[in-house]
């Protein structure tokens, strides 16, 4: 059964390394299908989502070798055949569109997977490629996409901020020859890694303030990439630290990533020290409680609001989280009210009222980041915590009972 028990309250105390970003190594791969030479990736981090996207590139022809590092070839790659389970298990199979179109000139796929935070449509990867000129059409849940001659290159701007269409768009204009341009694009720094890995490859990606600028090439070489750290990985462990009332220090990771994060947390009391690749955080009070705002990259990452909500649960006086990217991520916020927070959710908010403690009980996991936010409840309940379909964490969490084990977390698998 997949299921953990966490015994509370217990501070986290120690020292942990954090892992390459799952959002970086994601699109870093399905981009890697663009290129006919070998290609070195360092950092990739040991999750399930890696693991799905490698066992999907392996069913299609490409060629994996999986050392510490990871080597791919994606010259044989055989023609449109995917098969959907493992479409369907996640969101970042919807990358695969652009590569294979440009390989093949048509792609049928299923619609993708993901965790269910709400819709997930994917209209805005259809409108960009559909300005580079694209003929798309849905059928029974596929995608078919086709290029009648050719792509052009074009200038298209995004009616809404979307991360993944930003990427389908990169994907599929670096080979366009002439100057594409994309404007109220995405700005996380997982598509500046993405971007920058192609540019490693002799791809012409130039990223502006408010446009990025992309001159086509004829091909892209071979080469080696290490994918920058996980910044929601970072931020997990250090909100578990606040709340805990801990002290940790997270290296291999960079504090540019998460600078937002960061204030929030010295907001609410921590103390934070941070050098080139760590940052340390004590926290020997009750922390204050702080609003956030979700809102697309450089402000608070709503990969961190379900975690976040613990440490406004617990919380001196009242605070409000407002979800702005997602429509339904409050999967943890019914789970917490079991514990005894004192939580309502208002539209895309929910209201919280800190309390003193809460308490461990049989809670569900039903997404990759609620299940983070209520391992962390886990942590500091009182009492033992058993959490169901916790499965949902490996998909995003690198040997996270081991990280627990060293910083003092009493965690075991039942
Ligand atoms: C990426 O998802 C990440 N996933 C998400 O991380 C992250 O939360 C999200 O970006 C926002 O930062 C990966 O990188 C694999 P979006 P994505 O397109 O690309 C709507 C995690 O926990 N939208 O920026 O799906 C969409 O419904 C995961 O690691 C459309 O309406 O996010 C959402 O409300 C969860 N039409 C908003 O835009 C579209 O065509 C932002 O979505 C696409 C998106």
């Amino acid at each position: 059964m997949n299921k953990i028990q966490i015994l509370g309250p217990s501070k986290t105390i120690g020292e942990i390394k954090i892992s390459g970003s799952k959002n970086s190594a994601l699109p870093i791969l399905f981009a890697s299908l663009l290129v006919n030479e070998d290609i070195k990736i360092k950092n990739i981090p040991n999750i399930k989502d890696i693991y799905i996207t490698l066992k999907l590139f392996s069913k299609i022809g490409v060629k994996i070798k999986k050392n510490k590092n990871l080597i791919i070839n994606s010259k044989n790659i055989k023609k449109n055949y995917f098969p959907n389970k493992l479409i369907k298990k996640i969101r970042a199979s919807i990358w695969l569109i652009s590569p294979i179109l440009i390989k093949f000139k048509k792609v049928k796929i299923h619609i993708p997977g993901g965790c269910k935070i709400g819709e997930r449509p994917i209209n805005l990867h259809l409108y960009g490629l559909e300005k580079l000129g694209a003929k798309i059409k849905l059928k029974d849940n596929y995608i078919i996409v086709k290029i009648k001659k050719k792509l052009i290159s074009n200038t298209i701007t995004f009616p809404q901020i979307s991360v993944g269409a930003t990427l389908t768009l990169i994907l599929a204009s670096i080979l366009i020859p002439g100057l594409t341009i994309i404007k109220n694009f995405a700005k996380e720094p997982e598509i500046i890694d993405t971007i920058n890995f192609l540019n490693t490859l002799g791809a012409k990606i130039l990223y502006k303030k408010d446009k990025i600028k992309i001159l086509g090439v004829k091909k892209l070489h071979g080469g080696t990439y290490k994918i920058i750290p996980d910044r929601i990985e970072t931020g997990t462990y250090l909100i578990a630290s606040v709340v805990s009332k801990g002290k940790i220090i997270c290296y291999n990771t960079d504090a540019n990533l998460l600078k937002n994060v960061l204030n929030k947390l010295k907001l609410s009391g921590a103390i934070i020290k941070t050098g080139n690749d760590f940052i340390k955080l004590k926290m020997s009070k009750r922390p204050k409680a702080v609003n956030i705002e979700t809102l697309p990259y450089p402000y608070f990452p709503t990969d961190l609001q379900p975690q976040f909500t613990i440490l406004n649960i617990l919380a001196k006086g009242k605070s409000i989280i407002t979800e702005n990217i997602f429509q339904n991520r409050f999967n943890h916020v019914k789970e917490l009210i079991k514990m005894g927070a004192k939580i309502k959710i208002q539209n895309n908010k929910i209201i919280c009222k800190g309390i003193n403690k809460i308490f461990g009980t049989e809670v569900n996991a039903k997404d990759l980041r609620s299940a983070a936010s209520l391992i962390i409840a886990g942590c500091v309940a009182q009492g033992i915590t058993t959490i169901k379909n916790i499965n949902h964490i490996y998909r995003g969490y690198e040997d996270i009972e081991k990280k627990l084990c060293i910083l003092g977390i009493k965690i075991n698998k039942i």
